[in-house]
């Protein structure tokens, strides 16, 4: 297994140790996405396992488990526990990207620069494989490997459940397609807070849970972790505002994803409600916020706060 990045960093090491983090997500992606059964499994069948490996490997940012062990890192706990964890994180952001491009939500042929899972394979194949590696997730989180304590490991579960649910992006995906009008004919025009909303559920949840299971891995007190909190949940917002923004400045292969699409389909971004400079101004404005949480942190935070400054300004 390739070892989690450690030692000193500046700001500029970001990419690199972006990089090195995506490197051991991928190879314990490979483990928990063996061929082989695992302790207490029947078997897995292959086509379901080829589906789950083709959405989870080979792509992404994996900019959920880097927020997962860089927090941890901040607390002076690395190693296998937070990468588990990250890994738990990013195998259920996997999960909610290859369900958010079926053709009965956001009907997406590409993604992360390949078909997605429903092209190269069949919806109902892709289903199984969302089903799978949400539960796989679980499974990895609450195994002792990922931390000794039974109650930390609960909490880490807990936390992570709460983030992907009806409360959290489950739920948020729901607003954003009764958003497009699906249930009730027109498009909704939703105001700003409702939009809020909507992102902070969809995809702010996920990403501050990101950070949050960091924190409980590195056993926060609790004024550390409501700062982590606030960190958290104003990255989570500007990465939601920098997606809507890339979908229409961006070019597919940038991306790796189709663009110029959420206007068409009625999509409540925050585009729709503050027109584009205003979105761009919202994106900076919730990354000096993120940035400004980290400030009892002092130099210790550098790459978090870098880590915010590339949620805003990322290009893919
Ligand atoms: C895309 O997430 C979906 C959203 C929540 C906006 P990412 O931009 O993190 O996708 P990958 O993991 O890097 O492909
Ligand atoms: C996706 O939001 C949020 C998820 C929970 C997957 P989008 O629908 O805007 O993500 P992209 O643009 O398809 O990556
Ligand atoms: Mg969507
Ligand atoms: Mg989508
Ligand atoms: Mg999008």
């Amino acid at each position: 297994m390739s070892s989690v990045p450690s030692g000193p960093a500046s700001q500029d090491d970001l990419p690199a140790r972006l990089a090195q983090t995506a490197d051991a997500v991928e190879a314990m992606l490979e483990q928990v996405l063996a061929h082989e059964p695992d302790a207490g499994e029947i078997a897995r069948p292959a086509r379901l396992l080829a589906a789950m490996r083709h959405g989870a490997l080979g792509g992404g940012k994996r900019l959920r488990p880097f927020l997962t062990v860089e927090t941890a890192r901040l607390f002076s706990v690395e190693g296998r526990g937070p990468l588990r964890a990250g890994v738990a994180v990013e195998l259920v952001h996997c999960y909610s990207l290859i369900h958010d491009d079926l053709p009965a939500m956001d009907d997406d042929d590409m993604r992360r620069g390949r078909p997605t899972v429903h092209k190269a394979f069949d919806e109902a194949t892709a289903i199984l494989a969302g089903d799978s590696l949400l539960t796989l997730a679980f499974a990895v989180m609450a195994d002792p490997a990922t931390h000794a304590s039974g109650d930390v490991r609960a909490a880490l579960v807990l936390g992570l459940a709460r983030a992907s649910g009806v409360g959290g992006m489950a739920g948020g995906q729901m607003l954003d397609l009764a958003a497009e009008g699906r249930f009730d004919g027109a498009p909704r025009r939703l105001d700003e807070a409702a939009i809020r909303q909507l992102q902070a559920m969809k995809t702010g949840a996920i990403l501050a849970a990101s950070v949050e299971i960091g924190a409980l891995i590195g056993a926060a007190d609790a004024d550390a972790l409501s700062a982590l909190r606030r960190y958290g949940r104003a990255l989570g917002a500007a990465f939601q505002v920098a997606d809507d923004i890339l979908d229409v400045e961006a070019s597919p292969e940038q991306l790796g994803k189709a663009t110029a699409k959420d206007q068409d389909k009625g999509k409540g971004t925050l585009i729709s409600a503050l027109g584009l400079d205003g979105a761009r101004r919202e994106r900076d404005r919730l990354r000096d916020e993120a940035i400004a949480a980290l400030a009892g942190f002092g130099e210790r935070a550098r790459i978090l706060r870098a880590a915010a400054a590339f949620a805003a300004a990322r290009r893919s």
